[in-house]
């Protein structure tokens, strides 16, 4: 299963290349990637099947909810099948199933998320420039370009902080932004393999996965979307600036305070 993270098509044709090789289903998670291209082909055509996300903090909003999309006329089938506990008519069940079907209301929302896609997209796409423009060259904060060569709905503004140049944890920043009342998200944080029952079956996951480790201790979402504009992000940009200018000072100063306090509650 790939996963187009943060909007970003991944390797499909080398997954595609994998999966063949080894006779093996593909799947895509599309949770973070409708309204995205790959190679100029819309997210949403390739491997067996690929799955987005309309929950509330997605671009395509319905409450809660999602879709299966997939070329494979008998997996939609199946899938049709099980969304309503396999009843095929009144009184037949042909397949095991469960619950997915999607209510009215959360239905109509999804209709006016996408009434409004192009318009979502024009000011999540001025809030990202925005960013990039006011954080470039700051050392240690890296912004997660877009590929302009294809097309993003922008829902993501993703920073990944580099705690050695910065000379402050991504933590900390967090604590500071949620300070100034930003709410800047964590993501991903713990990883998965910190959880139960993972980390009871598979006590030394933790070493196995260096680069999980490392992205979830340095990545930063930054808030967008309508509710905000470049005035916002202004503000927000010159706290980061203030807060990596003055790194080694705030560290010091915070090192005493547990910043898991500060952002326990977060969404
Ligand atoms: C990459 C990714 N995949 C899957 C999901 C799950 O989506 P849902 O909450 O609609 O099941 C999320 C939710 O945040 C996600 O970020």
């Amino acid at each position: 299963m790939g996963v187009h993270l943060w909007g970003h098509a991944c390797d499909v044709d080398g997954l595609q290349k994998v999966a063949q090789r080894h006779d093996l289903a593909l799947l895509f998670d599309a949770a973070h990637a409708f309204g995205n291209s790959y190679q100029g082909q819309m997210i949403g055509n390739f491997g067996d099947a690929e799955v987005f996300s309309f929950h509330a903090t997605k671009f395509c909003n319905t409450f809660e909810g999602g879709a299966i999309v997939t070329n494979n006329d008998a997996l939609a089938e199946k899938a049709r099948l099980m969304r309503s506990f396999g009843f095929a008519d009144y009184d037949t069940v042909l397949d095991v199933g469960t619950n997915g079907k999607m209510s009215e209301v959360a239905a109509a929302m999804g209709v006016t998320s996408l009434e409004s896609m192009n318009m979502f997209m024009a000011v999540n796409y001025r809030n990202y420039a925005h960013y990039q423009r006011m954080l470039k060259d700051l050392p240690g904060v890296r912004l997660v370009e877009y590929d302009e060569a294809e097309q993003h709905n922008y829902q993501y503004v993703v920073l990944e902080i580099e705690e050695a140049v910065t000379k402050v944890s991504r933590d900390h920043l967090q604590a500071i932004l949620w300070n100034e009342n930003v709410r800047a998200r964590r993501y991903f944080y713990p990883g998965c393999h910190r959880h139960e029952p993972y980390r009871t079956l598979l006590p030394d996951c933790a070493e196995l996965l260096p680069e999980t480790e490392r992205l979830v201790s340095e990545v930063l979402c930054l808030p967008t979307g309508t509710a905000i504009g470049p005035d916002e992000i202004d503000g927000i940009c010159e706290i980061i600036h203030l807060a990596v200018a003055h790194g080694e000072d705030v560290t010091e100063r915070l090192r005493t305070s547990a910043p898991d306090d500060v952002t326990a509650n977060r969404a």
